[in-house]
């Protein structure tokens, strides 16, 4: 990672082409639904626990008998040791502090009764990662978890700061949680930026290296980044889409403009326009050829 540098650019890796690592998604039943169907002494036991937990017990709704049994295998593989309080509950998923192996992570809970299914189906389809899905909606949230994780995954590798992406269980995603003492790290809205030109350069690089390696957001904006020690962390991964999608245009169009006017109203004079061909404008090869 580049040491001091201001806003946290982080360095490039090599990035493969988009595509292979995403025929990999399966949602056929999960370990969680078998976990869920057999109800031993011990599940049983976990499930009573965390039903009584004070930071459950207002969000009973997301926890169906399966997302618990997501949550008891997350412990048992050992990548949660205790829940903590909930970071934000939001309409299609709520995300908890938890204690994860020797740090503390962030444990993202998909809802399986997403009130805004429907728009969720717009993001997957025309995505090949996601061709012969059927309408059924547990499969369709199960889906868009793992392209959370892949599109963390994939971000990650392209020099982009995010959460890093830990494991996926069923509809719960588990990261990098990003905060410290004071809680979780506060969104670039929430935030004074004092060097908003610089802010602005980090950002325009890291949606750059996005689209170079295939991705495009699709719901990039001041609610969507966060600010930790000095760094920009771009989260929020679930709908973003390769630029296969037959609307990945209008998305980047709609991200390039909420990046701009997020940073116009920081007094910078930036355009949509101009964040648009910095993004999809290629380098310049230094071969000539
Ligand atoms: N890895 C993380 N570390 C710290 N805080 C996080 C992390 N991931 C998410 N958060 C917090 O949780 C909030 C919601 O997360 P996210 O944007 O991923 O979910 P969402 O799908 O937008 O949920 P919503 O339905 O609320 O819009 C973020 O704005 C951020 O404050
Ligand atoms: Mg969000």
């Amino acid at each position: 990672m580049g040491q001091g540098t201001e806003f946290g650019l982080v360095d490039l890796e090599e990035v493969e082409t988009p595509g292979d690592e995403w025929e990999e998604i399966n949602v056929s039943e999960t370990e969680a639904d078998r976990i869920a169907r057999k109800r031993d002494r011990k599940f049983e036991q976990f499930e009573e626990r965390i039903k009584d937990a004070d930071q459950f017990k207002v969000e009973q709704s997301v926890f169906d008998d399966a997302t618990l049994a997501a949550l008891y295998k997350l412990v048992q593989d050992g990548y949660v040791e205790a829940f903590g309080g909930p970071l934000s509950t939001g309409k299609e998923a709520n995300v908890y502090l938890a204690q994860g192996d020797g740090r503390e992570v962030a444990v993202k809970i998909y809802r399986i009764n997403a009130s805004n299914f429907r728009q969720m189906r717009d993001y997957l389809e025309g995505d090949p990662r996601f061709e012969g899905l059927g309408g059924k909606k547990k499969d369709v949230v199960l889906a868009w978890t793992k392209k959370e994780l892949a599109n963390l995954e994939r971000a990650k590798a392209a020099g982009v700061r995010v959460p890093e992406p830990l494991a996926t269980e069923r509809n719960v995603l588990v990261m990098e949680y990003i905060g410290n003492a004071e809680g979780r790290a506060k969104r670039l809205g929430e935030v004074h930026i004092e060097n908003p030109q610089t802010a602005y350069e980090v950002m325009r690089e890291y949606m750059r290296r996005l689209y170079s390696a295939g991705l495009i957001h699709g719901d990039l904006s001041e609610y969507n980044v966060i600010f930790d020690e000095g760094q920009l962390v771009i989260i929020d991964l679930g709908q973003a889409v390769t630029v296969h999608h037959p609307n990945s245009r209008e998305f980047l169009e709609r991200d390039c403009r909420n990046v701009a006017n997020f940073f116009s109203r920081q007094g910078l004079e930036v355009t949509e326009d101009e964040l648009l061909e910095f993004v999809t404008d290629p380098e310049p090869d230094p071969s000539g050829e």
